[in-house]
């Protein structure tokens, strides 16, 4: 019988590069008692806060962050990879492995002094969660809480997010 979020979360070997534990949330989501346990769980630390707008990382963010929204009858905003959204943007550089990549939101998605959660499917380097947080905050919008199913504690990522003056909620490593 499984119990817990991690239970439903399956490990792929070598993807996407020999030597990497890729940790696939797809199980999850396609579990109906999983996925539930999982939003509830997510939410379980921001009971009674006020929260605007949930802030979702493509592309495993939308997923969590639609359902999120839903939940708290909240409106949904997608930080996207460049390129993909058609409206007006403003846009943030973060750092990959190897180079450097940029994400994006509507510049009309935010407004001033909104409270966002912003949520993702993993924490590893904290690069990607790091731009979508500068970018919420150029928007002059204020980060409630940043919640994710996964934190790989090796990368560093939950540190370079506290060092911002946030806190992560990860449900498991
Ligand atoms: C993964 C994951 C996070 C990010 C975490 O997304 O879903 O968004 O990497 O890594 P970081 O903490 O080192 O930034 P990926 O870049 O694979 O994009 P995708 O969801 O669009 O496939
Ligand atoms: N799963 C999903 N996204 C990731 C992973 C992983 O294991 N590592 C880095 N980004």
């Amino acid at each position: 019988m499984k119990k817990t979020v991690q239970d439903y979360i399956r490990t792929i070997v070598d993807f996407p590069h020999e030597g990497i534990l890729f940790r696939d949330v797809t199980t999850l989501f396609a579990d109906p008692r999983g996925f539930r346990m999982c939003i509830d769980q997510l939410l379980h630390p921001y009971a009674g806060l006020e929260i605007d707008k949930v802030v979702g990382l493509e592309a495993r963010g939308f997923i969590l962050g639609g359902a999120i929204a839903h939940q708290l009858s909240t409106g949904f905003v997608p930080i996207r990879k460049k390129g993909k959204l058609p409206g007006a943007v403003i846009s943030q550089d973060y750092t990959l492995e190897y180079g450097t990549a940029v994400v994006e939101v509507h510049d009309d998605a935010l407004a001033s002094g909104e409270k966002v959660l912003v949520v993702d499917d993993l924490l590893a380097t904290g690069g990607t969660a790091e731009a979508g947080i500068r970018l919420v905050e150029k928007l002059g919008a204020e980060v409630v809480g940043c919640a994710f199913i996964v934190d790989l504690p090796d990368l560093g990522g939950r540190r370079r997010i506290e060092a911002l003056g946030h806190e992560v909620h990860a449900l498991c490593a």
